[in-house]
């Protein structure tokens, strides 16, 4: 892995990562299914949050879920157990080093994994590789630059600043979304698409006020807290009043917008296999 993971591994995150797959389901993934027989590779699979909902839209295909990390992988392979998934192998690989063949897979899937990384174009081209010339990649990532809430609150957009220092301190772009476009291109990917996933959390949807507002994005801003001071980004009292803000926009009268950015592009057929 080339960029230390800046949300860690612990348990919470692994809930925080659930949650945000269960709770945008439909909104990230509604369109992507793939054919019988075909050959999917899942990069930066984690605990397999995505994976269960891949596997489930398409029985037929055959998933390949790879994480860098072997303790995710464990977790994730528990998961597709009980979940009686049998169309899906976890392992453990760098998808830098990937231990496949060139032009192994029909389809890659990678999601929420190029905005941790130092080098996004080397990550897509590594992908590109293990892709078959005329197979898609389809890459998915947040922007935290889209947020925006009601009641407003420069002190709740401080504490969410806190996260995008830490995570370019840390080698990642927590402001990658609005990049996929071009990222694609430079990795070679051609009739590229990039499509808005706007998620507009008020009271009239209140799984998304829960599962994303609270759930996943306050929990990983609250998750950074000690990062954040150790760092001197904030003193406690302005990062835990900017918590305290946030959270008030999941009141009643509230309202949290987020976009993420989802991106699907092809491998030119010309391209040599192993290219
Ligand atoms: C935010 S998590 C996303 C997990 C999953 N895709 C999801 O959406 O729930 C990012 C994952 O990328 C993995 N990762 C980071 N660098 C990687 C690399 N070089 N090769 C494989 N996995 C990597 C991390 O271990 C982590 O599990």
């Amino acid at each position: 892995m080339n960029t230390p993971y800046v949300h860690g591994y612990r348990p919470r995150e692994s809930e925080r990562l659930q949650d945000q797959a269960g709770t945008l389901s439909d909104l990230l993934r509604a369109d992507t299914a793939y054919d019988d027989g075909s050959r999917v590779l899942e990069a930066g699979c984690g605990v397999g949050a995505q994976t269960v909902t891949l596997a489930r839209r398409s029985p037929g295909a055959h998933f390949t879920s790879i994480d860098v990390s072997a303790a995710s992988i464990a977790v994730a392979q528990d998961r597709l157990a009980r979940e009686g998934l049998r169309n899906v192998e976890c392992l453990r690989a760098d998808l830098f080093a990937l231990p496949f063949a060139a032009a192994s897979f029909d389809h890659v899937f990678v999601c929420f994994v190029l905005e941790h990384l130092r080098d996004p174009v080397g990550a897509l081209s590594a992908l590109a590789r293990a892709l078959r010339p005329g197979g898609t990649l389809t890459a998915i990532e947040g922007d935290h630059g889209s947020v925006m809430f009601h009641p407003d609150s420069p002190g709740a957009r401080e504490a969410i600043a806190c996260q995008v220092r830490l995570q370019q301190a840390a080698g990642g772009n927590a402001l990658i979304g609005r990049q996929l476009y071009p990222l694609m291109a430079r990795a070679g990917f051609e009739a590229l698409r990039v499509s808005p996933r706007m998620v507009v959390a008020d009271a009239s949807r209140p799984a998304w006020v829960d599962g994303f507002t609270r759930r996943t994005f306050i929990a990983m801003i609250e998750g950074l807290r000690d990062a954040a001071l150790a760092g001197g980004l904030l003193d406690a009292e302005r990062f835990d009043a900017g918590i305290r803000d946030l959270h008030r926009t999941t009141q009643a009268d509230g309202v949290f917008c987020y976009t993420f950015f989802k991106g699907v592009g092809r491998k030119p057929a010309s391209a040599r296999a192993s290219a």
